[in-house]
C-alpha cells in the first residue's frame, strides 16, 4: 500500500501534532470494524468514530511519546463490555494493531507500539476476566 492511499489524519490539534499516529489509528479501525468477530462490539457502542479517534491518538501519543493530554479512563469502559469481549477477540485486535503499525509506522515506533498494546491487552484482558467471574461469583 502507498502512503497516499492511506487514511489521512486530522482534522484535530492531537492528530494533527502526531500525524503518524493519527494514521495508523484510521487505518487500524478501518480493518477492525469490518472485521467480523471484533467489528460488530466497535459498530455496536462507538457512534462518534472522530471523537474516537482523537480519544485514542491522545492515548498512544501519551503512550509512545509522553506527551498528548489523554485524561481518559482506559480500563472502565473494557470492563463495562466483560461480557461481550473474549480472549479471542484480545488476540485479534492485537493482531490488526501489529500488521498496521508495521505498514506505516517506523519500526522502532511500530516495535514499541506492539510491545505496548501487548502490555495493555494483557491488563484490560485480566479486568475483563476478573469482571466476568466476579459476575459468576456473585450470589
Ligand atoms: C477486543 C478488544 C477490545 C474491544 C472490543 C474494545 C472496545 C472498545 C470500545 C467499544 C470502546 C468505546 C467505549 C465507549 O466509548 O463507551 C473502547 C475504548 C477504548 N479502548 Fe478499547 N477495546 C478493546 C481492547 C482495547 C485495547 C487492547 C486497548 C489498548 C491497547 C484499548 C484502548 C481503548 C482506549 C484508549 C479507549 C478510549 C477510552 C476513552 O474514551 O478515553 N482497547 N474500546
Amino acid at each position: 500500500m502507498t502512503l497516499n492511499a492511506l487514511p489521512q489524519p486530522g482534522p484535530s490539534p492531537v492528530m494533527d501534532r502526531h500525524p503518524d499516529i493519527a494514521r495508523l489509528v484510521r487505518l487500524f479501525y478501518e480493518r477492525a470494524r469490518q472485521d467480523s468477530l471484533i467489528g460488530p462490539v466497535f459498530e455496536g457502542i462507538i457512534h462518534d468514530w472522530e471523537g474516537h479517534f482523537r480519544a485514542f491518538t491522545a492515548f498512544w501519543a501519551a503512550q509512545l511519546r509522553g506527551r498528548g493530554r489523554y485524561r481518559g479512563q482506559p480500563v472502565a469502559p473494557h470492563v463495562a463490555l466483560a461480557s461481550s469481549i473474549t480472549p479471542d477477540m484480545f488476540a485479534r485486535r492485537l493482531t490488526l494493531w501489529r500488521t498496521a503499525a508495521a505498514e506505516v509506522m517506523a519500526p522502532q515506533d511500530a516495535a514499541l507500539l506492539t510491545e505496548k498494546a501487548q502490555r495493555i491487552t494483557q491488563v484490560l484482558q485480566q479486568a475483563v476476566a476478573d469482571t466476568r467471574t466476579e459476575g459468576e461469583t456473585r450470589p
